[in-house]
This record gives structure tokens, C-alpha cells and sequence, in this order.
């Protein structure tokens, strides 16, 4: 069927266009990309278009280019082979998708070669069609992070349109994290009858597959939450533990949310996990009180930082003044993660871009363990969407490394952190729009207070 756009969305993806236009004096030809195969052709990924076609296409188009110069669109893509109706049913034509997100003409992909001279271009990210772009381009496409000259400019040209949100790209992620909010709230209620984490993940997922949206990245639903990237579900659930969920929806035109929220098991905080969830939740609420305009988002993390080792310090677990200890990264034993980054079409928005989007023009990671992992490097701007996600972990890999015991042996109370056993990762994650005073958190009716999550685990 084919996915229709109203008026504010045309009228934004023109002004999408424009705004890219007018930085470079190039056309410019970006692929939506296809789906890989999974292990014979038929049996296929989903298709994801490219987020830079859709930021200024609006829908999924398989294999298509768009060619922006000017006010100009023009749509380049080949129509549904012989048989294709047969297994996939009618699909729109050409002219009906080139009506459909405003292009002023539509092409059969080989027409683009004699369109592409002087074009500036992003390497298709499937890896199949990057032959197919060669071909047609009469040239190899360098990786985003290597290119120079004009697709060099390109990139610098993307980064700028896609780095703050527009009205309709704000709607986009609403709906993502209305849904998603309603993900988080199905799966604490279903936490009650859950025997392992796939029984919650799966509760979750539903959700957002009930809404016809899918994951904008893999869900993490997990009683070990200090695996910070754990994608296993197989854990049974157990009174004790803590189950951290990090999962997020994305809409069908590519918009993300991104939310993580921590809950016992049993619906009741212990006294120690309750401890060590308010120490994050107030570098969480810090962080978010401190967002606004031409705040470095460096400084923020580095405020979560302290606010982490203040609130260790204050449970005895670490031991002197905050302000040192993350000058010495003492607090990266149990917070080693950036405190977030972009959000737009991408979860972390633009990182197929390596850096070139989340740091601002010459500056590079940290060496600092902990800071190097900091994936926005930017004073915030008005219109930007961040993650603010502190979290507590306690990582066997940091925490039994020989080396860092020795180097922190003045810095940890060992016997006192052996009190917090029940507590192996807490995270909470909210998606923050910075406006022009402050910051809208968008995520802000998924409760985050400790009494909050237990009564929506209660089901009340
Ligand atoms: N969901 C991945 C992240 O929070 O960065
Ligand atoms: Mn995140
Ligand atoms: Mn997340």
C-alpha cells in the first residue's frame, strides 16, 4: 500500500531540501538503499531505507536515489520486475511514489547515469548495491567518514540539515515515544506474571509491533542490566533482581525513541537498590535540569559524572570528594558510558557518520577511559534531540580487574559496595528536546521516580 504524506510533512521535506540545497553548489544524489538477504535471496532483512534518504524522501523507497538540485527532486528507481505482483502484491508505480513525496519527475535508475556528473554522493549503505552505484556513478564511492572533496562537503552539508528537528521530524518521535511510553507500561504490568525476560521483551515488543512500528534498535530487557549492550533473553526472573529495559520504537517513516527504565522484579525496591536507583535518578534529573542552549554536552556528562560519585560518596561506597574522584575517573567503575547522544532518525543519530555529527569540528574522543566513550561532543542547540541516560552498573570485567582494584584501592570502601550485591545495572533514559529556554523531555509521561515505577509494576 502506498504511505501518504500530508501537507505539513510535504511542506516540511521541501524546506528539508531547501535547507540542503542552499549549503552546497553541487546536486546531490542519496540511495535509499535495500534489504540484505538472510541466507538465500528470497529470505530477506527487513528493508530500512538510508535515514539520509528518508530525511529528505519521507517514505521507504527499495532501491531508489533521489537527485536534489535547487528547488529540484527527481526520483530514480526501476518498477517491480515480471512476477513481482505475483509475491508481493500491486505496489505503487514510480509516478504514484514521485507524486507522493513531491518530486518533479521520476526516472528509471540507468537514466541517473547521464544525471550524475558533478554529483555529490553517500556510499549506498547496502553492500550488494554499492557495485550497482559504482556502475552507474562511473566511479567508487569512499565510506562517509573517509570522503573527501564534494562528497566530502556533502557530508558537513548533512550533518547541518539533520543535526536539529523540524516540526513534522518532533511529531515523528512523539508518536515513537507515545508508543513507546506504552511499551515500558505494558511491560512493568506484565513483570508480574513474567517467568524469564524474553516473556517481558516480547511484551514489549508487542507493543510496538501492535502499532506497526518496529524496534529502532535492539531491545535490552535484562536482569543483567551490567551488560550494557546485552541482547539475550533467556534469564528467568527472580524476586531480587532488577530488570533493565532499553527499548525504543521507530515509526514507519524512520523517526526513534529511545527509553530505558529500571524495575524490581518483585514490584518493591530493595533499600540498596533503592539507594543506588535515587543516586542515578538525580544525576538523571541534574543532567535534564541543566540542558539548554549553548550548554556543552560534555559538561552535562561530566555533571552526571559527579553527581554519580557524590551520590557513592554519600552511601559510603566511594570515598572522598566527588570532584576528584572523577578527576582521578573513580565514578567510571560504575558509570563507564557516555551520558547520551543525538536522536532523530537514527538512535544515535548520524553515527554512520562516524564523529563527524556527534563532535563539533575539531575536537576528538577522549583517551580518559569512560569520557571516551561520549558519543555528543557539542554546545546544545535549540531544536536538538539527546538521550540523558546515567546509569550504575557493577561490571565484574571493571570491577575483579587486578589493576583497577590496586588503582582505586584508596578510592573504593570493597566491603561497603559488597553491601549492594543486589544491584547489577540500573539505567534511566529519557529522550530531551533542548528548546529555546530550556528542555521539553519527551518521554516525560513514562514516570521515573522510584514509588512511580512501583505502582505502574503493581499495575495500579
Ligand atoms: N539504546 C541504546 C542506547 O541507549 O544508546
Ligand atoms: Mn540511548
Ligand atoms: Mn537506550
Amino acid at each position: 500500500m502506498l504511505q501518504s504524506l500530508t501537507a505539513d510533512q510535504l511542506t516540511a521535506l521541501h524546506a528539508r531540501r531547501k535547507c540542503l540545497t542552499s549549503l552546497v553548489d553541487f546536486p546531490v544524489l542519496l540511495w535509499s538503499g535495500g534489504s540484505p538477504s538472510r541466507n538465500f535471496p528470497a529470505n530477506r532483512y527487513p528493508f530500512r531505507a538510508s535515514s539520509h534518504f528518508l530525511f529528505f524522501a519521507g517514505i521507504p523507497i527499495v532501491n531508489a536515489v533521489i537527485r536534489l538540485e535547487g528547488d529540484r527532486l527527481d526520483l530514480f528507481m526501476d518498477e517491480p520486475g515480471p512476477g513481482a505482483a505475483l509475491w508481493h502484491g500491486p505496489e505503487p508505480t514510480r509516478d504514484e511514489l514521485a507524486d507522493t513525496i513531491g518530486a518533479d519527475s521520476a526516472f528509471p535508475l540507468a537514466a541517473l547515469a547521464d544525471k550524475a556528473e558533478g554529483a555529490a554522493t553517500l556510499a549506498v549503505q547496502s553492500p550488494n548495491a554499492g557495485h550497482r552505484q559504482a556502475d552507474i556513478l562511473g566511479r567508487t564511492v569512499a565510506q562517509p567518514t573517509q570522503a573527501n572533496g564534494i562528497d566530502g562537503q556533502l557530508v558537513r552539508a548533512l550533518v547541518q540539515a539533520r543535526l536539529t528537528q523540524d516540526e513534522a521530524s518532533l511529531e515523528e518521535m512523539r508518536r515513537a515515544v507515545d508508543v513507546s511510553i506504552a511499551a515500558h507500561e505494558f511491560g512493568m504490568a506484565a513483570t508480574a506474571y513474567a517467568e524469564t525476560e524474553a516473556e517481558v521483551r516480547s511484551a514489549m515488543e508487542g507493543v510496538l509491533l501492535g502499532h506497526n512500528m518496529t524496534m529502532a534498535y535492539n531491545s535490552i530487557v535484562t536482569v543483567h542490566g551490567e551488560v550494557l549492550h546485552n541482547e539475550v533473553y533467556h534469564h528467568p526472573l527472580a524476586p531480587a533482581d532488577l530488570l533493565l529495559a532499553d527499548v525504543g520504537a521507530e515509526t514507519q517513516s524512520g523517526w526513534a525513541a529511545d527509553i530505558t527504565r529500571t524495575w524490581p522484579v518483585s514490584g518493591k525496591f530493595s533499600s540498596t537498590q533503592r539507594d543506588l536507583y535515587d543516586v542515578t535518578l538525580a544525576a538523571h534529573d541534574a543532567c535534564i535540569a541543566a540542558v539548554k542552549p549553548g550548554v556543552e554536552y560534555q559538561d552535562i556528562h561530566l555533571l552526571a559524572c559527579e553527581k554519580i560519585a557524590a551520590g557513592l560518596v554519600d552511601l559510603g561506597i566511594l570515598k572522598g570528594k566527588a570532584e576528584d574522584l572523577v578527576d582521578q575517573d573513580a565514578h567510571t567503575l560504575f558509570f563507564p558510558h557516555g551520558v547520551g547522544h543525538l536522536l532523530g532518525l537514527d538512535v544515535h543519530d548520524m553515527e554512520d557518520l562516524g564523529d563527524l555529527a556527534g563532535y563539533a569540528e575539531g575536537r576528538e574522543r577522549s583517551d580518559r577511559f569512560g569520557l571516551g566513550y561520549l558519543r555528543l561532543n557539542r554546545p546544545l542547540q535549540t531544536g536538538m534531540v539527546v538521550t540523558i541516560e546515567p546509569g550504575f552498573y557493577q561490571v565484574p570485567a571493571l570491577l575483579h580487574n587486578p589493576a583497577l582494584r590496586e588503582k582505586y584501592v584508596e578510592a573504593v570502601n570493597w566491603e561497603r559496595l559488597a553491601d549492594f550485591a543486589d544491584v547489577r545495572g540500573i539505567r534511566i533514559e529519557d529522550d530531551v528536546l533542548v528548546t529555546e529556554t530550556g528542555a521539553e523531555v519527551l518521554t516525560a509521561n513514562l514516570p521515573c521516580e522510584a514509588e512511580a515505577i512501583e505502582a505502574l509494576v503493581a499495575g495500579t
